[in-house]
């Protein structure tokens, strides 16, 4: 079973009540000499009341009404929706919300209702509608949480009182704007608005949904459908794992986001880049008030350190590239290619780069003008202590260019704080979206004082201007890849953010190098600079031992590992980011364990 909750609104959605709230509402500011129309009312829909009012007030008044003022306006509306409750003969319920119930509850699934109404009118919908026997598991009302719509409070009021823990595992169903971006907030599978309510199809479209309805009768079977696509439970090994760098394994949710097609001027599609911008450098501590932007490029990671180098490093400029490892070395190969001038500082990917040596490289060449550095330098998983490469280069006054492929989202970091100028990063890797889309984040006054690039297309200034002045990619947009984003950046909130999803890979790690030291293999890098994220195993000193063969019998086992890149080292790599779990990494060892058990060469 998927679905375990439902979340339903209850004006609009699950009763019909004429027009009670918009009634109601305009005759109580109106007795305060504020007039109202339709179009102002509806747009606050499903938001805390007491919210709305003191938004009319103000909106007619442009002063901000009194906390004494909006109580009196909000008790006045309170007794005219009691009364109104109590006596209307319109009052009743919609869609066959009942027989709904009933269907929901007779599949196991428990059902709430949340409203922007308080508890007393919340109770006399309850009452009128003879709701108050059973039907209903669970009622959750706008003051009785911290936050009203748009925030995820009520809904996760309701997943406390129901036991049910995964918004995964629920559903969120209303007629407003304001229901969707809560259910969007609080991470639920299904987001279905019904236009039953104060909205049309076209508004409900612009804000996020997985299902727009006419009626709720078409719930179950959309239901129905999702349980047919359930989350996979950790250790179910029916599917390829990816234990790699990425693309890597992406949740179903993930997935289930890109069932949709969007043109690239939707208006829903905007809206997403602007709501995938923000949670992006939230992530990446900071905001646009900041002055930080976010900029999404199409392509791979490559693209965008592609980009960040042609974009960033002025003509007569020059870069210090510190190299330790493929990446590092593709840096070098793009500044080769762009004609830019270049030096670097090389050392081994089994140890972190040296910010002395680059301290002292800095000085002896005056003339650079900026570090350009790998933070996880995934060939082997170490990591580079960014922050104080980015204050040596800061000192020399140079700029700092991070790319940050492979510990965004995973590690923390605050872009400002570290000294990091501007930072790469994409969207399969920790955040664990789908390939097709990677991001810079910097700041404004470095994309505004820009040359113009050295390419058309990968030029993170030209893009900026473009987002800004229409909110849209310059060229085709990958739509369906910034859709699964937006969910796998939803997702990794629900995960506790940064902290939370760190923690699971790193016991996904830490269960790795155990298991597999038990099996004999041995790791490569000091285990004090070893990210969580991926890590290089020796082959084992057995001369029959084929990483081809070895490979090949995992991936008939569904475990899908990575060859090795370090040069002159004969090892491999297995990757614990994605979305797997403990329990998978128990099952990959198990594999390997049987995989090792029988002679290993091709033969
Ligand atoms: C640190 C780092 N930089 C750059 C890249 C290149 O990204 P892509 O393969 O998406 O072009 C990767 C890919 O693994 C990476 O780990
Ligand atoms: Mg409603």
């Amino acid at each position: 079973m998927s679905i375990e909750l439902v979340v339903f609104d209850m004006a609009g959605t699950t009763v019909y009540d004429g027009d009670a709230v918009h009634t109601c509402l305009a005759a109580a500011v109106a007795d305060v000499g504020v007039p109202t129309t339709r179009e102002q009312i509806n747009a606050l829909m499903g938001m805390p009341k007491p919210l709305v009012i003191a938004t009319l007030l103000s909106s007619h008044r442009s002063t901000r009404p009194s906390d004494e003022e909006i109580a009196a306006v909000y008790g006045d509306f309170e007794q005219r929706m009691l009364a109104y409750y109590r006596d209307s003969v319109l009052v009743r319920e919609t869609d066959r919300a009942g027989d709904v119930f009933r269907a929901l509850r007779g599949r196991g699934i428990k059902i709430a209702l949340d409203t922007g109404f308080s508890r007393p009118i919340a109770d006399a919908i309850l009452e009128r509608l003879g709701w108050t026997g059973g039907l209903v598991d669970v009622t959750v009302t706008s003051d009785e949480v911290a936050h009203g719509r748009p925030q995820p409070d009520m809904i996760w009021r309701a997943m406390e009182l129901t036991g049910v823990r995964e918004p995964s595992r629920v559903a969120k169903v209303g007629d407003t704007p304001a229901d969707l971006l809560e259910g969007s907030a609080a991470g639920c599978a299904l987001i279905v608005g019904v236009t039953s309510g104060s909205h049309t199809d076209a508004e409900l479209a612009l804000h996020p949904h997985t299902h727009l309805i006419d009626s709720l009768v078409e719930l179950p079977a959309i239901i129905e459908d999702v349980d047919r696509v359930r989350e996979r439970e950790p250790g179910d090994v029916s599917v390829p794992l990816l234990f790699t760098p990425g693309p890597l394994t992406t949740s179903r949710g993930v997935k289930a986001a890109m069932q949709r097609d969007l043109g690239s001027r939707d208006e829903e599609f905007i809206h997403t880049i602007e709501r995938v911008h923000d949670r992006l450098l939230t992530l990446a501590g900071v905001s646009r008030a900041d002055g930080y932007a976010a900029i999404l490029m199409q392509g791979s990671g490559t693209f965008a350190v592609e980009a960040m180098l042609g974009t960033f490093v002025p003509p007569g400029g020059r870069v210090l590239v510190v190299e330790n490892g493929a990446y590092g070395k593709r840096m070098l190969d793009i500044a080769r290619a762009l004609g830019i001038s270049w030096a670097t500082v090389s050392s081994s990917p089994t140890e972190p780069a040296c910010p002395e040596t680059i301290a002292r490289v800095l000085e002896g060449d005056p003339g650079t003008t900026h570090v350009a550095l790998v933070h996880c330098e995934t060939t082997s998983g170490v990591i580079n202590p960014m922050s104080t490469i980015a204050r040596v280069a800061h000192d020399a006054g140079c700029a700092v260019l991070v790319d940050a492929m492979s510990s965004f989202g995973a590690m923390p970091i605050d872009v400002h704080a570290d000294g990091v100028d501007v930072l790469v990063a994409s969207a399969n890797k920790c955040l664990e979206g789908v390939p097709g889309v990677a991001f810079a984040i910097a700041r404004e006054s470095i994309l505004r004082a820009a040359p113009p690039a050295r390419s058309v297309s990968l030029d993170f200034a030209a893009q900026w201007r473009g987002f800004e002045r229409d909110g849209q990619f310059r060229f085709t947009p990958p739509t369906h890849v910034v859709l699964a984003l937006e969910q796998a950046l939803i997702e990794l909130e629900r995960e506790g953010g940064i902290g939370g999803r760190a923690a699971r890979y790193r016991a996904n790690h830490e269960r790795l190098v155990s298991g597999m030291r038990a099996l004999g293999f041995r790791t490569i890098v000091n285990p004090a600079h070893q990210s969580a994220v991926i890590t290089s195993f020796l082959y084992p000193d057995d001369p029959a031992f084929s990483f081809e063969d070895f490979y090949t019998r995992l991936r008939l086992r569904n475990f899908v590992i990575y060859p090795g890149k370090l040069m002159d080292v004969p090892c491999f790599r297995i990757g614990t980011i994605g979305r797997i779990y403990p329990e998978d990494v128990d099952a990959l060892l198990a594999a390997v364990r049987a995989t090792i058990a029988s002679p290993l060469s091709a033969s």
